[in-house]
């Protein structure tokens, strides 16, 4: 027998909890299920590339040679060796931490949550790039934080339009907690914070003393080049560093992380065990495993090459099947472009059609905190095939035209 809430639970719930909406990605989950539907819509890392087989070796060795350990509750803050080979990790991207300011998380998306509980009372802001990240959002909205939208460009956020926005959030009273930065292939727009612009935006906050979250689940995963250097390596105190495996790895193991100064740290262990007690030893023993003993650098090429592929299948598609006046970004990396479709077309309408036609994608509003994006939507194109990438894009400009 299902059990269901009834509606005084629901008017007794805390009023956090009356602006829980479940996330547009997830909604639109069943539906990219049906058969024959083209999914545009998750970001899923395409799990294919990875040799399975020797990752089963891999985890039965964790459970042989290491199961009291890694069966039994651990640290709160994480391993020391994984702590460690995170370090080695975030050396690509000119981030040198010691283990001592890592905080393992199960995934980035924890890390959010923990960041967020942490710094937000209810009425604070949050600056964030439109669009943004809808999990982030979320976590936004569970907190009651605000959330203050600034624009980005084809080179990511303007830092002179950033400073505008602190002293307007500033003269009108507002306190701002943090600037919540996806400065890599964002998602969902795919665009990446120029080099010339790091610096001037790690200045501007810290002038204005706002504190940065970065959150860089994709910046390894450039389809050519070395990646970016991190907010993080030009000003360590100011940023906060939110880095997974789920990308460069495997989300199923559930595990991230967080680079803070020290005393930040141990706060974050201290809201980490209230929620988790500890993350999962099992999963942590399996990444550090594969960090130390696999070519994980080779993993990464081949999962970027396979991204790159499929990014140009679908700019192609694009530009064969989408209406005048359509326009997108073209990604250096990461899983995601973004759609702009011509002023008054309403995608959340394109969406219903589009389904009809057998494709599926999020709309843009979902990546707005205020309403934006009505004309503007997400591609995923990590999981799908370069053939399923072409038909759904051509799919989906066909659901347009019929509207
Ligand atoms: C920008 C960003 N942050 C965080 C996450 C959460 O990742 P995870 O919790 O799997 O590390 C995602 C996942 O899609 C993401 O795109």
């Amino acid at each position: 027998m299902t059990v269901t809430a009834t509606s005084s639970h629901l008017a007794n719930m805390a009023t956090r909890a009356a602006g829980f909406q479940p996330s547009p990605v997830r909604a639109v989950f069943d539906v990219s299920m049906q058969p024959g539907m083209i999914s545009l819509a998750g970001g899923n890392p395409y799990l294919p590339a990875l040799p399975l087989e020797g990752i089963a070796e891999l985890a039965r060795g964790v459970v042989l040679e290491r199961g009291l350990e890694a069966l039994q509750y651990g640290s709160g803050a994480g391993t020391e060796e994984l702590q460690a080979l995170i370090c080695q990790v975030m050396k690509r991207e000119g981030i040198s931490a010691a283990p001592e300011n890592i905080q393992v998380t199960a995934g980035s998306q924890m890390a959010l949550e923990l960041v967020t509980k942490l710094f937000c009372d209810p009425g604070d802001v949050v600056i964030a790039e439109g669009p943004t990240y809808v999990g982030a959002l979320g976590v936004f909205e569970g907190f009651q934080a605000e959330v203050a939208h600034v624009a980005m460009d084809d080179d990511g956020v303007d830092p002179e339009h950033l400073q505008q926005l602190i002293a307007g959030l500033k003269a009108a009273g507002k306190t701002i907690k943090f600037f919540y930065t996806i400065p890599n292939f964002n998602n969902p727009s795919g665009i990446s914070l120029s080099l010339e612009r790091r610096q001037r935006v790690v200045d501007v906050c810290r002038a204005e003393d706002v504190l940065i979250v970065e959150d860089n689940p994709y910046g390894l995963l450039a389809f050519d080049g070395a990646p970016a250097p991190a907010l993080h390596s030009l000003d360590p105190d100011n940023v906060l560093y939110l880095g997974s495996f789920s990308k460069i790895f495997a989300p199923g193991l559930r595990v991230g992380w967080v680079v803070a100064p020290e005393d930040v740290r141990g706060r974050l262990q201290i809201a980490s065990e209230a929620t988790t007690i500890c993350p999962s030893v099992l999963s942590q023993l399996i990444v550090e495993n594969y960090i130390s003993s696999y070519d994980w650098r080779g993993q990464i090429e081949a999962y970027s090459s396979v991204y790159a592929s499929r990014c140009r299948a679908t700019l192609d598609a694009l530009a064969a099947h989408m209406p005048d006046g359509t326009h997108w970004t073209t990604p250096a990396g990461g899983f995601f472009t973004w759609v702009t479709l011509p002023e008054g077309i309403d995608t959340e309408q394109v969406l219903a059609a589009a389904i009809d036609s057998g494709v599926v994608f999020v709309p843009g509003s979902a990546f707005y905190a205020d309403g934006g994006g009505a004309n503007q939507l997400r591609i995923a194109f990590s999981y799908a095939d370069e053939e399923q990438l072409s038909e759904g894009v051509r799919r989906l400009g066909e659901a347009i035209r019929g509207l």
